[in-house]
C-alpha cells in the first residue's frame, strides 16, 4: 500500500514548496495530488496558459522523489469564463442560476462549457500526460457534490429532449412510458418535452425518474471526453476520480465503468450524520430490540465519540469495492477535524489510524490524506491538515508516523485476498424510484439495504455492494432486499444465478414497477413470481406502533413498518414464517422455493434489525460462515486471507471470540489475528 497527500501549491507562496516537499518526504508520503482547482493559475485568461508555476512546482515536488496525481481543474472554473459565457451557469430546479464564487457552478451540458473544459484538459495532458513521475490522473473533481448533479438550463432541456427522443423513438412511446394520459400530461412533440422543475404538485414519478437518469448519463458522457483526451496523451497513465461513498444522485457504477480504479473521499465525522437517516430507517434500534431478546445482547461499550459510524464508514467502503469489484484507492481520507459538519469534532490520532486500518483492510491499496497544511485562506480555513496553519504536525500526521511502522502488517493486509461470497443488490434506479415515491417514511431504499448490512457486518461476512448487471459468479449469496423494478432481464441473471446453484433472498416491494417505474399489471412480485414459487396477495404499510405477530423458527417478534401476505403457488415452496391475526390468519411471511441446484428466499415483511440478523445467520449457514454469537456492537471483524483484521470503534477495549480463541481489541485499536 501507499501514503499520499493532496496538496494545494496556488494557495501557498513559492518559497515553501520546497520545504514542505522535504516535509512530506520525511514524513513517509509517496504520493502527491495536485492541481483539481487551480484552472485559473493554469489559464488566466482564454486561450493564455501559464505552465510555468506548475513546471517549478512539479520539479518541486518529483525531486523530492513524490509520484504525481494530476487532478483536471474543470471543478472550478475561472470567473473569466462564467463572465464571458454566463449562459453556461448551472440552473437549479427552481430556475436559480448559480453564480461564481464557489465551485461546480457549471453546466456539463453546454456545449461551450465542454468545449473550454476539453481545451484545458487537453493542453494539461499534453504538457505533462508523459511526465516520468506521473502516475495518474483525476478526471474532474466529486462530480455531483454540493447538490449539483442535476441541471435545469436550456442546456439541459435541448439534450434531455434527445435523449428522451433516443430512448422513446416516438412521442406516442414516451406518453405510454411516463404514463401522460393522467392529468392530461400527454405531450403532442418532442418540442413540449421540458425538465421537470419545482412544480406545483409532485412531478410525475416516471418523468422525473427519467430526468434523474439523463443527468447521470450526462456526467458519464463529459467525464468520457476527459478519459478519452487523456488516454490519448498520457498513455500508461491511470486514470480516475474520486466519488463519494453514499451519493445518491449520480449511478456511480455507470461512472465507474470506464475508469482503471475508482477512488472516494472518506470522510467518516462527516458522513455518519449526512447519511444516517438515509440508512437507519424504522425499527432499527438494535438497543430496543436487545432488551426485547437479552440473550441476543450484543452492545457492550458505546461508539467512540470521534470515529463515526462504522458500519456507515464500512458500508462505503463496500459499496465503493463493489463498484469495480476490485480495490480502490481513498484519495482523500479525513485526518482531523473538518470543517462542512454540524459539530465539527475534534479527531484523535488513534481514530485516524484506525480509519486508515478500516480502508485498508476493506481493498484500499493507497491512502491520500486530505490535506497537507490548513488553509490560510477562503471556504475551509478551519478545515485540518496534516499540518495546521502555523506549520505544526495536528493529529494526522501523528497518526501517520505510527502508520509507518505498521507499514509491514498494512502491506500484508493488502496483499491478503478479499474475497466476499455474499453479494448486496445495489440499483441507483430502485433507490431513485422510491426516493420518488417512498410511501413509507422510514421504509426507505438505503435503510432497506442497510438493515441486511448491518447483520452481515455483525456476523463477520464480508460483502460486496454490486450493480443488477455485475458478475456475480464468484457468489453463493445474494441479498436483494428490495428489486423494485422488476425488468425481465433481472428476473432472467436472478433464475440463472439461482439454477446455477446460488441462494437469493428477495425482499418486500420487489418487482412492483416497470422500467419507465409504472406498477406491473401482473401479479405481485411481477417477474420475479415463477422463480419465487408465490404471489403477493397484498402489501400493507404500518404506521409506527402497529406490528403482526409472527411464528416461525427463524426470525422471532413481530414483522411492523411494511407487511405483504405471500401465497404459495408452487408446490414445492416451503413456508418459513406466517403472520398470527391481520392481514391473514397462518398466510406466509418467508418461503423458500428450490430451483434448478439454488434456492429462493422471499421475505414478505420489513425486517427489524435482529430479524435481518437471525435470517443471515440461517440462510448464511453452510455459505459464507456466520459467526455463531454476533459480535459487539462497534466492532468490526474483515476476513482478509488466512487474517482477521478486527477493528474496535468503541470506547472501551472489547474481549470476543475469533474462531475459538478469545481477543482482546482496544478502544480505538486495532488487531490482526489469524482466521
Ligand atoms: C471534499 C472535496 C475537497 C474538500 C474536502 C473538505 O468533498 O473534494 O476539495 O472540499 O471535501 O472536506
Ligand atoms: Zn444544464
Amino acid at each position: 500500500m501507499q501514503f499520499g497527500i493532496c496538496y494545494y501549491p496556488e494557495q501557498w507562496p513559492e518559497d515553501q514548496w520546497e520545504l514542505d516537499a522535504r516535509m512530506m518526504q520525511e514524513a513517509g508520503l509517496e504520493i502527491v495530488r495536485i492541481a483539481e482547482f487551480a484552472w485559473h493559475k493554469m489559464e488566466p485568461s482564454e486561450g493564455q496558459f501559464a505552465w510555468d508555476w506548475l513546471d517549478r512546482v512539479i520539479a518541486v515536488l518529483t525531486g523530492a522523489g513524490l509520484k504525481l496525481v494530476l487532478g483536471t481543474p474543470t471543478a472550478a472554473p475561472p470567473a473569466w469564463l462564467t463572465r464571458t459565457y454566463p449562459e453556461l451557469l448551472r440552473v437549479d430546479s427552481s430556475g436559480r442560476s448559480r453564480d461564481h464564487g464557489t465551485r461546480r457552478h457549471i453546466c456539463l451540458n453546454n456545449p461551450t462549457y465542454r468545449q473550454h473544459s476539453g481545451r484545458v484538459t487537453q493542453a494539461m495532458a499534453q504538457r505533462y500526460g508523459q511526465h516520468p513521475d506521473l502516475i495518474g490522473w483525476q478526471v474532474d473533481n466529486e462530480f455531483g457534490g454540493g447538490g449539483t448533479a442535476r441541471c435545469y438550463c436550456p442546456a439541459c432541456a435541448e439534450a434531455f429532449r434527445l435523449w428522451v427522443q433516443a430512448r422513446y423513438g416516438e412521442i406516442e412511446m414516451l406518453n405510454e412510458a411516463w404514463g401522460t394520459v393522467f392529468w392530461s400530461q400527454t405531450y403532442d412533440n418532442w418540442a413540449q418535452i421540458r425538465p421537470p422543475s419545482d412544480q406545483i404538485d409532485k412531478p410525475n414519478p416516471s418523468h422525473v425518474l427519467d430526468y434523474y437518469r439523463f443527468a447521470s448519463d450526462s456526467v458519464v458522457s463529459y467525464q468520457q471526453e476527459q478519459i478519452e483526451m487523456i488516454r490519448s496523451l498520457s498513455p500508461g497513465r491511470f486514470v480516475t476520480h474520486n466519488f463519494m461513498g453514499m451519493f445518491r444522485d449520480l449511478n456511480q457504477f455507470d461512472l465507474a465503468r470506464p475508469l482503471d480504479f475508482i477512488t472516494w473521499d472518506n470522510y467518516p465525522t462527516g458522513n455518519t450524520p449526512r447519511w444516517r437517516p438515509h440508512l437507519v430507517g424504522t425499527q432499527r434500534d438494535f438497543r430496543k430490540l436487545e432488551e426485547l431478546n437479552p440473550q441476543h445482547s450484543t452492545l457492550r461499550t458505546p461508539l467512540a465519540w470521534d470515529t463515526g459510524d462504522p458500519l456507515i464508514t464500512g458500508m462505503a467502503h463496500d459499496l465503493m469495492r463493489g463498484l469495480k469489484q476490485g480495490p480502490f484507492w481513498v484519495m482523500e481520507q479525513q485526518a482531523g477535524h473538518i470543517n462542512w459538519a454540524e459539530t465539527n469534532s475534534a479527531v484523535r490520532p488513534e481514530t485516524v489510524r484506525l480509519w486508515t486500518w478500516h480502508a485498508v483492510a476493506s481493498g484500499a491499496e493507497t491512502i491520500v490524506y486530505f490535506r497537507w497544511r490548513a488553509a490560510l485562506m477562503a471556504q475551509e480555513q478551519y478545515h485540518s491538515g496534516l499540518l495546521r496553519h502555523d506549520r505544526s504536525p495536528d493529529v494526522g500526521m501523528v497518526a501517520l508516523q505510527r502508520l509507518r511502522q505498521e507499514r509491514e502488517q498494512l502491506d500484508r493486509v493488502a496483499a491478503a485476498s478479499l474475497a466476499p461470497v455474499v453479494a448486496l443488490l445495489f440499483s441507483y434506479d430502485d433507490l431513485w424510484a422510491l426516493q420518488l415515491q417512498p410511501h413509507r417514511q422510514g421504509a426507505g431504499y438505503l435503510s432497506s439495504l442497510f438493515g441486511f448490512y448491518q447483520a452481515l457486518q455483525r456476523l463477520g461476512i464480508p460483502v460486496d455492494l454490486v450493480a443488477p448487471d455485475a458478475d456475480w459468479s464468484r457468489y453463493r449469496l445474494l441479498l436483494a432486499p428490495t428489486a423494485h423494478m422488476g425488468t425481465p432481464a433481472l428476473a432472467q441473471r436472478f433464475t440463472r444465478f439461482v439454477q446455477d446453484g446460488g441462494t437469493l433472498l428477495l425482499g418486500p416491494r420487489s418487482g412492483f414497477k416497470t422500467a419507465s417505474n409504472l406498477v406491473t399489471d401482473t401479479p405481485l412480485p411481477g417477474v420475479f413470481r415463477d422463480l419465487t414459487g408465490v404471489t403477493v396477495t397484498s402489501w400493507q404499510a404500518l404506521p409506527d406502533g402497529v406490528t403482526v405477530n409472527l411464528d416461525s423458527s427463524i426470525v422471532t417478534g413481530a414483522a411492523a413498518t411494511w407487511v405483504e401476505t405471500l401465497q404459495p403457488v408452487d408446490e414445492g415452496v416451503k413456508v418459513w414464517a406466517r403472520y398470527r391475526g391481520w392481514p391473514g390468519e397462518g398466510v406466509a411471511a418467508l418461503t423458500e422455493h428450490g430451483v434448478g441446484r439454488g434456492r429462493v428466499f422471499t421475505l414478505g415483511f420489513w425486517p427489524t434489525d435482529f430479524q435481518a440478523l437471525s435470517l443471515i445467520a440461517t440462510i448464511a449457514d453452510g455459505l459464507a460462515q456466520p459467526r455463531s454469537t454476533p459480535l459487539p456492537d462497534g466492532l468490526l471483524a474483515i476476513p482478509r486471507g488466512e487474517m482477521v483484521v478486527l477493528l474496535n470503534f468503541t470506547a472501551g477495549p472489547i474481549t470476543t471470540t475469533i474462531n475459538g480463541n478469545e481477543v482482546t481489541v482496544g478502544a480505538v485499536d486495532c488487531l490482526i489475528v489469524n482466521g
